[in-house]
């Protein structure tokens, strides 16, 4: 790493901006040996629950032109197991941690919380919040300000270890400026965008859904644009930190979201291509930096002309 890519992120002090994005880096230290963890500006670990979850029946993942669409289900081995079975060994990383939470109802949210509040080796929280309220018919807590808002008044509190709270919105809204804001005015400290767009693959033949849940997820090369355009919006709308993921797989993709307003970026899909990426992206973005006399990534954040 390199004194360029130092990065401030709500103050969590960064060796680079290119985080790896949470469901596509397991729980961190599967990756030993793989990456290379001083160019790992930190890593979200796979979404936590209370309890352990086996996720959607099978097939769960299907190859889209320039992408993938999942339907996992959010499988994971549950809070108390991630604390004492994987946080322990990452210490060894030195790369900060962000756990990643989701919930099914508010006090959900509030459980994975308070045990990790009582962890160490957690550097910060990403809420999930891209979730059915399943005790409110099933609206997804981040289609909806007010839901949003009645979900960080009751969670956030909860935090008082200082860590900071990333809010992860999704992008299946028709505007995100308001659900932005509604994170801020909550008091996160950051959010990111985007999550997986909610996506179809059919099986002409069988005329059944390719994946075993229906509907999945898109990620990959395929949103890039469109999560440029949300981060582009939603940095426009708040004052606090964006990170920006969708679709990044080269150094020269996570300067563009940085130019559109991020202040760091997450690197997701493209670490089942190439396991590596997260620190090679970081590599790339240095050396761009490097060709275009650029002091500091932070020098090229929400640079966009007209
Ligand atoms: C297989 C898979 C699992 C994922 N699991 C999670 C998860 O547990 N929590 C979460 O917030 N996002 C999850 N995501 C979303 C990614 O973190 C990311 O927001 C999305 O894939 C877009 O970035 P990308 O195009 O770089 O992959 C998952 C994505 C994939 C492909």
């Amino acid at each position: 790493m390199t004194s360029r890519l130092a990065t401030d992120l709500c103050g969590l002090r960064l060796s680079t901006p290119v985080i790896a994005a949470s469901g596509t880096f397991a729980y961190g230290i599967e990756m030993d040996g793989l990456v290379e963890w001083p160019w790992v500006g930190a890593m979200v670990v796979k979404g936590l629950s209370r309890e352990p979850m086996d996720g959607n029946p099978p097939p769960r993942v299907w190859e889209a032109t320039s992408g993938m669409i999942n339907s996992i289900g959010l499988q994971n081995i549950g809070v108390r197991a991630f604390v004492a079975d994987k946080l322990p060994a990452l210490a060894k990383t030195k790369v900060p941690v962000i756990a990643n939470v989701f919930g099914y109802a508010i006090e959900d949210y509030q459980e994975v919380i308070r045990v990790l509040e009582d962890a160490g080796g957690v550097a910060a929280y990403e809420l999930n919040v891209s979730c059915p309220n399943t005790k409110h018919g099933g609206i997804f807590f981040s289609a909806d300000p007010v839901l949003l808002k009645d979900l960080l008044s009751k969670v956030l509190p909860l935090v008082r270890s200082g860590r900071p709270v990333i809010v992860k919105l999704s992008p299946n809204v028709a505007r995100i400026e308001p659900v932005a804001k509604a994170a801020e005015e909550s008091g996160a400290q950051a959010i990111s965008l985007v999550n997986t767009f909610v996506s179809l693959a059919i099986d002409a033949r069988t005329r059944r859904p390719r994946l075993g849940a229906g509907l999945g997820g898109l990620s990959g090369p395929a949103i890039k644009p469109i999560a440029l355009r949300m981060v582009h919006e939603a940095s426009r709308a708040v004052k606090i930190p964006v990170i920006g993921l969708g679709g990044i797989a080269t150094g020269e993709d996570a300067a563009e979201f940085l130019i559109a307003g991020a202040s760091a970026v997450e690197v997701g899909t493209a670490s089942f291509c190439d396991p590596s990426s997260v620190s090679r992206i970081a590599r790339e973005l240095d050396r761009f930096l490097a060709e275009e006399h650029i002091a500091r990534a932070a020098d090229l954040v929400g640079t966009l002309k007209k």
